[in-house]
């Protein structure tokens, strides 16, 4: 990165002047167009050691007087210099460089700084405004170089998000894909069965077809009517069909139940994936927590009953998905907050402005010092790989763009609840927090 100049870039090569010289002449030098910026000439002894500066205004004040410059004009610059001017090291920093310069130079400005060496030797002028102007790209630069960081903190956490958000769908669907393997290993198991049971079936078909086409047929003899009585016997001993009608119906109830499931899981899916439609559709938030049941059942239902007590609700204008995405989180908290196996209770409620969700677990409960924690990104208690500490951050922000609260209460060792509470109405648009 290309760094502001350095104090070495503001030198101004002004030839340095002798204590000796005149006033008059030192007057004249400032004349000059080289001088014209400057408020002071330097003065240097034999060695090319600093002496003093010598400023305009001084001699100013020496010229303006009645008679000044006959009086004055042949005398040595030494004796109206400041023989203690603002020395600065060639190599000392911007910042340094002007601290001594606020700290030194006395106002009104009337000297500029003599730049010296290691050595202690001139090298040259140095002026409060090139500092000023080299203090001002400074901060500029650094403005500059701050606001691109906030574009890349704006977009890191724009991709933290969403990859807590890929991170929950690939929990969400590998939840469902283990929620559709045991009513689809079920209904395959049945048609598989199905399969077999009709084998016999057919034949006995086929038998009785033979049968009722020889008893139709004038010309069928006596052998051939035989086979065919006996061939329908036999079929019919084998296939058992009387016998067969109860394990029939129960295969195709179960595989019409195994089915009911896999659309019910479906239509869920569906529901849960209404991601990122119109922000601002009305919704039945008691929807929104049957779906997302539905999607952790897996998550859940090794690890607690669940209680339901959904109250009648008004359809409230929010972002499904996104709510969703809090519930879910919510829940898969409250399992995973539980040892052996607990209760979690959702509770949803109506009051004059606000729609209130309940989601309490008896499970391990926080500390105080946890709690004051949970909503800060990263913050997790969870081994590596098992959680972010994304989850509740985001729901936070969710639930703050939707103008609602989020509030936690919890006993160490008894359970805990977290309340979420939504406007009835949006004050303003929603914002996207995706
Ligand atoms: N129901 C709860 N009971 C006890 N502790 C909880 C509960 N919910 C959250 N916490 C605490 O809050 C922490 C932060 O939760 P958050 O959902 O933000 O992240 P996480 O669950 O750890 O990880 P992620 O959600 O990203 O998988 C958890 O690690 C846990 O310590
Ligand atoms: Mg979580």
């Amino acid at each position: 990165m290309n760094t502001a100049p350095a104090l070495a870039q503001l030198l101004r090569a002004v030839q340095p002047l002798s204590v000796n010289t005149s006033i008059s002449e030192v007057a004249e030098c400032f004349l000059l167009a080289a001088h014209s910026s400057f408020l002071s000439l330097p003065l240097v002894d034999e060695q090319g050691r600093p002496s003093g500066l010598v400023s305009r205004y001084a001699l100013q004040n020496i010229f303006m007087q009645r008679f000044g410059r006959d009086l004055w004009g042949n005398k040595p610059v030494s004796e109206v210099m400041n023989p203690q001017p603002l020395l600065v090291r060639l190599d000392t920093s911007l910042e340094e460089a002007a601290r001594q310069i606020t700290a030194q130079l006395q106002s009104p400005i009337r000297d500029d700084f003599m730049l010296i060496d290691a050595q202690g030797r001139y090298c040259g002028l140095g002026t409060v405004l090139d500092v000023l102007k080299a203090m001002e790209s400074r901060v500029g630069q650094r403005n500059r170089v701050l606001r691109q960081a906030l574009v890349d903190l704006k977009e890191s956490q724009v991709q933290l998000v969403q990859s807590e958000k890929m991170a929950s769908l690939g929990q969400m669907v590998a939840g469902v894909a283990h929620e559709l393997n045991t009513p689809l290993g079920y209904v395959t198991n049945n048609v598989q069965l199905l399969r077999e049971l009709s084998l016999p079936l057919l034949q006995l078909a086929t038998a009785q077809a033979e049968l009722a086409d020889c008893l139709a047929d004038p010309s069928c003899d006596e052998p051939r009517l035989a086979a065919a009585l006996d061939s329908a016997a036999t079929s019919r001993a084998q296939a058992a069909p009387e016998l067969l009608a109860e394990d029939l119906q129960q295969l195709f109830a179960d595989t019409g139940y195994g089915l009911g499931q896999i659309a019910e899981l479906v239509v869920g899916l569906k529901d849960f994936a209404r991601l990122d439609r119109a922000m601002s559709e009305e919704v039945d938030l008691n929807d929104c927590i049957r779906s997302a049941l539905l999607i952790a059942r897996n998550n859940i239902k090794d690890k607690a009953e669940v209680l339901q007590q959904l109250g009648e609700l008004p359809a409230i204008a929010c972002a499904a998905s996104q709510i969703n995405q809090v519930l879910l989180n919510l829940l898969n908290n409250a399992a995973q907050a539980i040892d052996g196996f607990g209760r979690i209770q959702v509770k949803t409620w109506a009051e004059a402005d606000y729609v209130l969700i309940s989601i309490e677990d008896s499970g391990r409960g926080m500390s105080a010092a946890v709690q004051k924690r949970i909503f800060d990104p990263f913050f997790t208690t969870k081994p590596v790989g098992e959680g972010t500490g994304l989850g509740l951050s985001i729901s936070f922000k969710i639930i703050q763009d939707h103008g609602g609260t989020i509030r936690v209460a919890s006993v160490l060792g008894r359970g805990t609840r977290f309340v979420l509470r939504l406007p009835r109405r949006q004050a303003d648009q929603l914002k996207r927090s995706a």
